[in-house]
């Protein structure tokens, strides 16, 4: 009898061990062994190791995403000014290079001769050049996340919103509360904007991870294992969703954007507004 029970026991214990190799933070990963390892692909012949108990580096979530895409697999769509000096991504996504530890590299090329220089959210901060283009390391260290909200039956209060925004940024992205430094209301508008910001200098916290999860959040499908699970933020017990987002990167040096590229940037993106 106690031979039997020690059995079911070890069977059970083997299936929860197996049941939880899977990455939460990344549903394209594949993971399997003992102990539980996962990896990203981002060609036939590359896969890259991945730490699924914490945010994936969106350099990392672009090549895998272009390698999905190449293969057909499905996968981005993306969308004032907080500062003058302060842009929105109006290219899209390409095949980023990664520095091991996921960050991006200051230049970027999309395998093509036509090569120009990112932030470090991997957002283009140049005019396009040749592979000569010299490019520094450039950090962002204050995001704008303009935030449309759904219809809700009662009004939000725009004192309580604020709370609420910290408690959903740190619950699904682990966003420590204190870089949540403002959030402005436009009730008729449906507009939330919220200001994301760390001291300049400061190299721990990536902006850009929370981001990126934010828009494929909001605009596509959560990236996270569970993607059924929507980004929601709590406003004294009023569940309210968001229907789009546009996000503003200013980084600690402004960027070298010709004035006509600037211009075209913004004749585009306000009236979306
Ligand atoms: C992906 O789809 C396109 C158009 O349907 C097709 O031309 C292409 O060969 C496909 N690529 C792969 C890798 O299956
Ligand atoms: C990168 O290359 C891909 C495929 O060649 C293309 O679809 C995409 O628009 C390019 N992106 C940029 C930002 O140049």
């Amino acid at each position: 009898m106690m031979k039997v029970l020690i059995t079911l026991f070890v069977v059970v214990l083997v299936d929860v061990v197996a049941s939880q190799c899977n990455c939460n933070t990344m549903k394209w990963a594949r993971c399997d062994g003992t102990p539980c390892q996962c990896n990203l692909q981002f060609s036939s012949t590359y896969k890259q190791p991945i730490d699924c108990t914490t945010l994936i580096p969106k350099c990392f979530l672009m090549k895998a995403e272009m390698y999905r895409a190449r293969n057909n697999l499905t996968t981005r769509s993306i969308g004032g000014k907080p500062v003058e000096s302060a842009f929105v991504d109006n290219d899209g996504i390409y095949d980023p290079e990664c520095e091991s530890n996921g960050k991006f590299k200051a230049i970027q090329c999309n395998n093509t001769d036509v090569c120009w220089c990112v932030n470090s959210a991997g957002v283009r901060r140049s005019d396009k050049g040749d592979k000569n283009i010299k490019c520094d390391p450039v950090e962002t260290y204050w995001v704008r996340l303009e935030l449309k909200h759904k219809e809700v039956a009662i009004p939000l209060d725009a004192t309580k919103l604020k709370t609420g925004i910290q408690n959903a940024l740190l619950e699904r992205y682990k966003l420590d509360k204190k870089f949540v430094t403002d959030v402005q209301y436009d009730k008729d508008g449906r507009l939330i904007v919220v200001d994301v910001k760390k001291d300049i200098g400061e190299r721990v916290t990536d902006l850009s991870l929370m981001t990126y999860y934010m828009e494929k959040d909001i605009k596509i499908k959560p990236l996270f294992f569970d993607e059924n699970k929507q980004l929601e933020v709590s406003v004294e017990g009023t569940k309210v969703s968001m229907e789009n987002i546009l996000v503003y990167y200013t980084d600690e040096m402004v960027p070298t954007f010709t004035t006509q590229r600037l211009t075209v940037c913004l004749v585009q993106w306000l009236p979306t507004f």
